[in-house]
């Protein structure tokens, strides 16, 4: 497969074209950003991990039925993935409370959510992601009832299977989000996952082990994804 031309810069991957119109290749970059892209720095070592991790996590996925763009890591950087029609609606759940839930309504951080929440966020920059809900992304044509119902079932899956490999780690999964595309027709679950997009707590400590250190300035960011990869069995070498 040949790599191409840029098709877009996003804030932590770049998206190539290759020559097959079905497979893009994505970059992982150490760009490490926050608050919508305000306060943006690099972070060695951030690319490759979190290729790595997102690779073993769509690995786990794929073994469990849920079908996902990856296809095969290319190199420390880059993974190959199928061309997805992105679906411009963000998927969140949330098995404890923490960041804008808790700024929202005020709740206490690490407060259980039983049964856990399903948020859906407008992909937009400009507009800071806003929070929206189903009627709005029908109404508003970024996805039908039938494709919402679906990412729905999907990402609570993921949930279940994700729990798990964390768990297994002493790890709690307190949030994450997915983003979802179209692929001949189907829903296949896009974008990355990684610590960046995800909470991670240490079970006992309650340590933090995700990209709230970059964004609460903790230190030791890649550190932390680290430890969360060895803790749940990503090869980093
Ligand atoms: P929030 O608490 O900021 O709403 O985020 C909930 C989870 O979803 C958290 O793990 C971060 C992740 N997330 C992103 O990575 N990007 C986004 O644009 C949004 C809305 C959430």
């Amino acid at each position: 497969m040949q790599k191409q031309q840029l098709l877009y810069k996003g804030k932590a991957k770049s998206v190539y074209e290759t020559d097959d119109n079905d497979f893009l290749i994505l970059h992982f970059r150490d760009d490490t950003s926050a608050f919508n892209g305000e306060r943006v720095e690099q972070l060695a070592r951030k690319g490759q991990v979190n290729n790595r991790f997102n690779a073993f996590i769509m690995q786990k996925l794929a073994d469990a039925g849920v079908e996902t763009h990856f296809e095969k890591q290319l190199s420390e950087n880059e993974v190959l993935v199928k061309r997805l029609e992105m679906i411009p609606v963000e998927c969140v759940v949330r098995n404890y409370a923490a960041g804008s839930l808790v700024r929202r309504l005020g709740l206490e951080e690490g407060q259980a959510l039983s049964p856990s929440t399903f948020e859906l966020f407008y992909k937009d920059d400009a507009l800071g992601d806003p929070m929206v809900n189903e009627s709005l992304s029908i109404s508003l044509g970024w996805a039908t009832k039938e494709q919402l119902e679906e990412m729905q079932r999907l990402t609570y899956k993921v949930n279940d299977v994700l729990t798990a490999v964390f768990d297994q780690g002493g790890l709690m999964l307190v949030d994450f989000k997915l983003e979802f595309g179209v692929y001949h027709g189907r829903i296949v679950l896009g974008d990355e996952f990684s610590p960046d997009g995800c909470r991670i707590w240490d079970k006992e400590t309650k340590k933090k082990l995700d990209k709230d250190r970059f964004r609460q300035s903790l230190g030791d960011v890649i550190e932390a994804y680290e430890e969360v990869a060895q803790r749940i069995g990503v090869p980093l070498d």
